[in-house]
């Protein structure tokens, strides 16, 4: 098993970065010791370039959220943890399939709809390509899971997508029914955790919780502290009812079962479990109570997170180890890609 992964650095980690994604990838990882898999992880900040941005803020940013990923559990002995800059094996990769890619596959990519807004004219041609980006993140390393939330589904579909058409346009012999010729890409399969897809909004049940809403008040930061943890939670949108005692009562109620989805992701019990306990009550008992336990949580995750932000020093050799390690594993594919596609290098 080859897991890769990715995560833009764009401010802060939020609870829908950690429920849908990181928890994921750290629990991968202590199970790879004894399948004697292999984990990469890498903060996508070429990715982060196809919006408008600031270049210090993204500096620090990705700084920051090796930061973050460590404080969650990544341990940069055990999994390869390294940005793209410094692998530019990314870079090219993405040009070699973006001659694969197909314009009517762009075209149908919610998030690009969704980023680029009524603005499709002004947008980066960087945004348009970003799927072309994360295929090559992955294919790149013959990753054979990918961990992601449900918005990241898309993406994935469209890597293999891209893979496969260049296995069969390119490697002779090499047929998606099953044959002996192995094809320069491995199709990836993507790991989406059933309990926690996709976190929505505090402040709107129907949006996912974002780094890009511009409201504060809208998501739990993995930074925040005990004080604010507590108000976001008591400020989050509810309707008048009680919590019903069954799941079947959550239906039509996105902002509850937003919150117990969060309950229930954040204790490892199941919806049901936490209806059985808190059915019939009102916000105004269960909505402490979910403030204590995402306080209790990520109490310990913020206090990492703080002590190695400041080290600056350690946090560049993280980065430069895992980047050399990436680049190794990264050479025999692209080396393979560029033969397949006839191109002559030194
Ligand atoms: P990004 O940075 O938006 O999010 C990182 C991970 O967090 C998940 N996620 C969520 N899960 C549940 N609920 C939410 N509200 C929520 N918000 C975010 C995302 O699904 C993702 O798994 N394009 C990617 C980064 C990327 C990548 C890759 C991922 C670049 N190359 C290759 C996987 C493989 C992105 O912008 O994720």
């Amino acid at each position: 098993m080859r897991i890769v992964s990715g995560i833009q650095p764009t401010g802060n980690l939020h609870l829908g970065n950690y429920l849908g994604a990181i928890r994921n990838w750290v629990r991968m990882q202590d199970a790879m010791e004894q399948d004697q898999g292999e984990c990469l992880f890498f903060l996508a900040d070429l990715h982060a370039i196809s919006m408008p941005h600031d270049p210090a803020q993204l500096c620090a940013n990705t700084l920051e959220m090796v930061a973050a990923l460590v404080a969650c559990g990544i341990d940069p002995d055990r999994s390869t943890l390294f940005n793209q800059a410094q692998v530019p094996a990314h870079s090219q990769l993405q040009w070699l399939l973006s001659g694969t890619a197909r314009m009517g596959w762009l075209n149908r990519m919610t998030q690009f709809k969704d980023k680029s807004g009524k603005n499709r004219e002004g947008a980066s041609i960087a945004l348009f390509t970003y799927p072309v980006l994360q295929a090559a993140d992955v294919l790149l390393y013959q990753a054979t899971h990918v961990p992601v939330g449900e918005d990241q589904k898309q993406h994935l579909e469209l890597a293999r997508d891209i893979a496969q058409k260049f296995n069969n346009d390119f490697c002779p012999g090499y047929s998606d029914e099953g044959s002996d010729v192995p094809g320069v890409f491995t199709l990836p399969d993507p790991i989406i955790p059933p309990d926690a897809a996709r976190i929505m909004s505090l402040r709107d049940g129907s949006a996912k919780m974002s780094k890009s809403d511009p409201s504060d008040m809208s998501r739990i930061n993995l930074t925040d502290d005990a004080d604010t943890i507590m108000k976001k939670v008591k400020k989050a949108r509810t309707d008048p009812e009680p919590l019903p005692s069954e799941e079947k009562g959550l239906e039509d109620r996105p902002e509850a079962a937003n919150l117990v989805g969060i309950y229930a992701a954040m204790s490892g019990q199941s919806v049901s479990d936490v209806l059985t306990t808190f059915g019939g009550e009102g916000f105004g008992k269960f909505k402490p109570a979910l403030g204590e336990l995402l306080v209790e949580m990520l109490a310990p995750i913020n206090a990492r997170f703080i002590e190695l932000k400041q080290d600056r020093e350690s946090l560049d050799a993280i980065l430069a180890k895992g980047a050399l390690k990436a680049r190794e594993v990264a050479r025999p594919t692209l080396d393979a890609a560029y033969n397949a596609l006839g191109l002559i290098r030194g």
